[in-house]
């Protein structure tokens, strides 16, 4: 992040894609803010223009929307300029899944799967044949304890942590770097927005975005692939995956294991 370059950062008009916005714009990145709410997208570009002297445009799109997405499809493609795509956009629904309607699921996973693995790949693609380039994914900690949560925004999550870490290893031969982003509970509008009462979850596990984004980016300039901003021991994330790892030579063979052999009489 240290040569000039731009950054596209999706849901940046609130929270953790605002945040970004000014942290990499302190950073001395040229920035794209995309979000629905253009007038909002607008004045956090004035304010950044004005404190960090960079260069900012915004682009007021509905993702879930054919044209929106397009739109900004296009861009990622067009502007030669661009170096790294942080993917912030995102909603959470109120209830379980029992208690959801359908449609709003639904939606929810359009926007925080499908647009996600859209701009991830479009991107993936135009930064490998430029040999640089970097994508943040936003994802969350309910990608590895899904029972915590509801199952379909879990579920949106791992999508996110798995697509990242699948394609770490295709990225980083073309010098593309990706993270994903893992984030606990943190202080945005999320909660309100889903019509969740913020006040209902302890304060010491409530992060506040700024401290989040700051994480994230010192473990991204580190390289780390996956970065949990609350865990202090990272031996237990390491150890979980070490343990992942293990189960590979096991996972696809010619026969079952011995306990699914039907044992006579
Ligand atoms: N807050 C948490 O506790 C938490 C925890 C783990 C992960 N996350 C993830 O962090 C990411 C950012 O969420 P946040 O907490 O910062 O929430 P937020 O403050 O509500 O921000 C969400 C952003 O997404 C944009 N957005 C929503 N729908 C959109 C659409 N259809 N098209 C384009 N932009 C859209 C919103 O802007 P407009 O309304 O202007 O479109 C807003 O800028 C999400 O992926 C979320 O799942 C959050």
């Amino acid at each position: 992040m240290n040569r000039a370059g731009k950054a596209m950062i999706t849901g940046a008009s609130s929270g953790i894609g605002a945040v970004y916005a000014d942290q990499l714009a302190a950073r001395g990145l040229n920035l794209i803010l995309v979000a629905r709410d253009h007038n909002r997208l607008e004045a956090i570009a004035q304010r950044l223009r004005h404190t960090y002297s960079v260069e900012v445009s915004c682009l007021g799109v509905d993702l879930t929307q054919a044209a929106g997405l397009e739109q900004t499809l296009a861009l990622l493609e067009q502007d030669l300029t661009l170096t790294m795509l942080v993917n912030s956009a995102g909603i959470s629904p109120k209830d379980p899944v029992l208690e959801s309607e359908e449609q709003s699921l639904a939606a929810m996973v359009n926007l925080n799967v499908n647009v996600l693995h859209r701009l991830t790949i479009r991107a993936a693609k135009v930064f490998s044949s430029r040999s640089l380039g970097a994508i943040i994914n936003i994802a969350s900690v309910v990608a590895l304890m899904p029972e915590k949560f509801n199952g379909s925004y879990s579920a949106s999550k791992s999508f996110v942590l798995v697509l990242t870490q699948a394609l770490a290893g295709e990225l980083a031969l073309h010098g593309v770097q990706i993270q994903a982003v893992l984030p606990g509970f943190t202080r945005t509008e999320l909660f309100e927005r889903a019509g969740i009462d913020i006040s209902v979850i302890p304060p010491d596990m409530l992060m506040n975005a700024s401290e989040l984004v700051e994480a994230a980016l010192i473990g991204f300039e580190r390289g780390e692939l996956v970065t949990i901003p609350s865990l202090v021991d990272l031996a237990l994330w390491r150890s979980f995956e070490h343990t992942r790892q293990q189960l590979a030579p096991y996972l696809s063979l010619q026969h079952p294991a011995p306990r699914y052999f039907n044992t006579p009489g």
